[in-house]
C-alpha cells in the first residue's frame, strides 16, 4: 500500500469504471494532480506490482453544523482480489490517517445498490446512520 501518484492515473481510472465512474485516464490525471497536491485529501492504493488492486479516497471536511470528519470519497478493489482484505486495509489507511488529523469519525455515503459495501462496512464497525434523496441540478442545457 502506498500514496497514489500521478503515475497512477489510468489504473485508477480503470477502477473507477467499476465502481461505474468510467474516466478518461488523462481527466484523471487532472483531478488527481489537484487531489495529490491539497493536504484535507488522502488517496492510497494498492499496488499489485504494476496493476493496481485497489484505491481509496478520503477528504476531512468541516461543516458549520458538525465536528470535522473524515468522508470516504471513493473505494474499490478489482473485483479479481475482492474477499482477500484489501478493502479492510485500505480502510485501516484512512482511520490511521483521519486519527493523526484528530478527527474522530469516519463517514461514507453508500449507494443501497451497493451490494458487497453494506455487509463489508457493517463488518467493519460502521453504523447505517440514515438514508437520503441525492438531487442534482444541471447548471447547462448541454449537461443532461
Ligand atoms: C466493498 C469492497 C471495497 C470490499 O473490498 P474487499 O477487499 O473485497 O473487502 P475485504 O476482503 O477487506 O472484506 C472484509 C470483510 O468485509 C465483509 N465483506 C466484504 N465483501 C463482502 C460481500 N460481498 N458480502 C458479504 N461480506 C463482505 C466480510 O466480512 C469480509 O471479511 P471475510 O472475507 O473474512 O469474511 C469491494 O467489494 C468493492 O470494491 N465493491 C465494489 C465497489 C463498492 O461498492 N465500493 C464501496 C463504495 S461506497
Amino acid at each position: 500500500m502506498r500514496r497514489a501518484t500521478l503515475k497512477d492515473a489510468p489504473e485508477i481510472a480503470r477502477l473507477a469504471g467499476e465502481l461505474g465512474y468510467p474516466t478518461d485516464p488523462s481527466e484523471m490525471r487532472a483531478r488527481l494532480s489537484i487531489l495529490t497536491d491539497d493536504p484535507d485529501h488522502h488517496i492510497v492504493v494498492w499496488d499489485g506490482a504494476g496493476r493496481l488492486l485497489g484505491w481509496v479516497h478520503a477528504e476531512h471536511r468541516r461543516a458549520l453544523d458538525a465536528p470535522d470528519r473524515v468522508e470516504l470519497m471513493g473505494l474499490v478493489v478489482d473485483p479479481s482480489a475482492r474477499r482477500s482484505g484489501i478493502g479492510a486495509a485500505l480502510l485501516e489507511a484512512v482511520e490511521e490517517w483521519a486519527r493523526s488529523r484528530g478527527v474522530d469519525a469516519i463517514r461514507v455515503r453508500s449507494n443501497v445498490a451497493r451490494d458487497s459495501s453494506h455487509p463489508f462496512y457493517e463488518k467493519l464497525g460502521f453504523e447505517r446512520q440514515k438514508t437520503q434523496h441525492v438531487y442534482r441540478k444541471p447548471l447547462r442545457s448541454d449537461n443532461a
